[in-house]
């Protein structure tokens, strides 16, 4: 049966007057249903990004507890963090660039911003740009003395880039811990970076040789300098052991944090 649509009313009204399941009702009630929708979801977004920011920056210090060793469940997050003390670092000199407040240096935006960073000729972390300045974290003993440092670092693994912290005991030469907090490798293949078995493997291992010379290894084998130089590649998982091994090789060298540790190592920071 055809629709009688009244002539003599205006548009609303004749939209109204017709049957639930029509055509333009059918479509009206669907686009109302997406706008309302996307309203829904846009001011959920907007609502939530201050929990969102607040969450990441939580997720932050509990790595760089986690990886000094100093954290526990249940301890107060913000309230430990507070001991430590972060700095922006100037990798090229290994001097501390006061100029920028390490509580909002954002540390990937300067990646990404060309006047802060440069393009890496010889790229062997896969990263393309290097920021010039990094944010980095010192923890003192109750006496005021060095006790580590917490050095972020990035890299490419099979999938993805891997995003971490070393931290080293103040001898700028021993590691203390390894580990990462966003990379997107296999459940159970390169995820494995994340096996607290596998990250223990990292602890006293050393940097570098009597000579200075780099030579932690991420390998099958152990390297001829010695196993205190080794840590053994994850199973079922060479390419993302490879990446990790050129990652953490990278910046603990010439282009990463080399300047740094030797000014550590001379008892200057
Ligand atoms: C679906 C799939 C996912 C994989 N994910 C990873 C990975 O995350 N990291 C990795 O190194 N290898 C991964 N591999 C395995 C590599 O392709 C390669 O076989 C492996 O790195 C070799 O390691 P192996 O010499 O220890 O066996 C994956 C393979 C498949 C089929």
């Amino acid at each position: 049966m055809s629709e009688q649509l009244p002539e003599n009313k205006g548009p609303v009204a004749r939209f109204l007057a017709l049957p639930p399941d029509s055509v333009p009702k059918t479509i009206f009630v669907a686009v109302s249903l997406c706008l309302l929708a996307s309203m829904v979801v846009s001011a959920a977004a907007v609502a939530l990004r201050p929990l969102q920011a607040e969450n990441r920056l939580r997720d932050k210090q509990v790595n760089i507890l986690q990886v000094a060793g100093v954290y526990q469940d249940g301890i107060n997050v913000a309230d430990a963090f507070a001991s430590f003390e972060p700095h922006v670092l100037e990798l090229a000199s290994g001097d501390f660039a006061d100029q920028y407040d390490p509580q909002t240096f954002d540390d990937r935006a300067a990646a990404d911003n060309p006047e802060l960073s440069h393009v890496l000729a010889d790229d062997p972390a896969g990263i393309g740009r290097q920021a010039d300045y990094v944010t980095v974290y010192l923890l003192r003993d109750d006496a005021g003395a060095l006790d580590k440092v917490i050095l972020p670092l990035h890299g490419y693994g099979l999938w993805s880039t891997l995003y971490g912290y070393i931290a080293l005991e103040e001898d700028g030469n021993t590691i203390y811990g390894l580990q990462f907090y966003e990379h997107a490798e296999t459940p159970g293949l390169g995820a494995e970076v994340d096996n607290p078995r596998w990250k223990g493997l990292w602890h006293e291992k050393k940097l570098a040789d009597e000579n200075g010379d780099l030579q932690i290894t991420v390998a099958k084998t152990v390297p001829a300098a010695g196993p205190e130089y080794h840590v053994d590649a994850l199973s079922g998982a060479t390419l993302t052991s490879r990446g990790v091994d050129s990652l953490v090789r990278f910046w603990m060298g010439e282009e990463g944090y080399a300047p740094f540790l030797e000014k550590l190592k001379a008892g200057d920071i």
